[in-house]
């Protein structure tokens, strides 16, 4: 061996147990970085599409594990194998059994049967509802929901969860592309009149990189379709001063 080859050798060698020391040094405070403020948390998502998929990997992004979920699993792979550890896939089952909170953003006629599939596993659970009711997608329970209002008609379907109506008053782009914004935070409507649920609710909105605003879950209406504020992505201080909170 020439000595120029153990020098390309040892200078390798120390070049990759540098990288390794620096990495040793760094991957702690990354993972500091990582860790949302009050924890990370267990989440299950029920309908990974255009706005599940969206809130579910910006709280990847904030550190929290999250259960992607599909009627057809192995078609998340694309999905979720780029996220890292903290992101997989599984059933709807799967996901409403491992969430401490479980986000369901499912066409909103789905809803009722959710509700009775997986009756025992919801029950006492944090659900965010992400679900709006849309004539030409949903039929019939579009009447329904006029009637009643929104969130009224999701805590009738979904009983015994704890209900937080919330990330369904403007679309999935601008959740992604105004997440943790520079100024002034965009501020989230969200309707609830479950303690813990309100607790749960306003710190996954927090980290999702918005700030909550919530008021009782029968005024969920005004930021549903139909409603005054349904499409708004407003700032925190302007959506209170249109919701009436000082
Ligand atoms: N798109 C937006 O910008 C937006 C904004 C706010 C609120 N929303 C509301 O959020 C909900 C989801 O909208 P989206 O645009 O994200 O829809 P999407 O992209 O079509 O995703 C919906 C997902 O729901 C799942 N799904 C459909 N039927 C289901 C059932 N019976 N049981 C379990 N899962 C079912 C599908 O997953 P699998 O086929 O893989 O099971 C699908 O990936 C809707 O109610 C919508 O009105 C949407």
């Amino acid at each position: 061996m020439k000595k120029n080859d153990i020098d390309h050798g040892r200078r390798a060698f120390l070049r990759i147990s540098g990288a390794a020391t620096t990495l040793a040094l760094v991957a702690p405070l990354a993972a500091l970085a990582q860790t949302p403020a009050g924890g990370a948390m267990k989440i299950g998502v029920v309908g990974s599409g255009r706005i599940g998929g969206t809130i579910g990997k910006l709280w990847v992004k904030a550190g929290h594990q999250v259960l992607f979920s599909s009627r057809h699993p192995e078609q998340l792979k694309g999905m979720v194998e780029p996220l890292g550890p903290k992101a997989s896939a599984g059933t709807v089952r799967e996901a409403i059994v491992f969430g401490d909170a479980v986000l369901i953003a499912v066409p909103y006629a789905a809803l009722p049967q959710i509700g009775k599939d997986f009756a025992n596993e919801l029950k006492g659970k944090v659900v965010l509802d992400a679900c709006n009711a849309i004539a030409a997608r949903d039929g019939e329970i579009v009447k329904e929901v006029q009637e009643k209002g929104i969130g009224v008609t999701s805590a009738q379907y979904l009983p015994g969860a704890r209900l937080v109506r919330a990330f369904n008053s403007f679309s999935w782009m601008k959740f992604e592309s105004e997440s943790n914004r520079a100024g002034e935070l965009i501020g989230v409507p969200i309707g609830v009149d479950d303690p813990e649920a309100l607790k749960i609710g306003s710190k996954l909105v927090r980290d999702a990189g918005f700030e909550p605003v919530a008021v009782p879950l029968a005024r969920a209406k005004e930021f549903a379709p139909g409603g005054p504020l349904m499409g708004q992505a407003l700032p925190v201080s302007e959506l209170k001063k249109r919701l009436g909170i000082a």
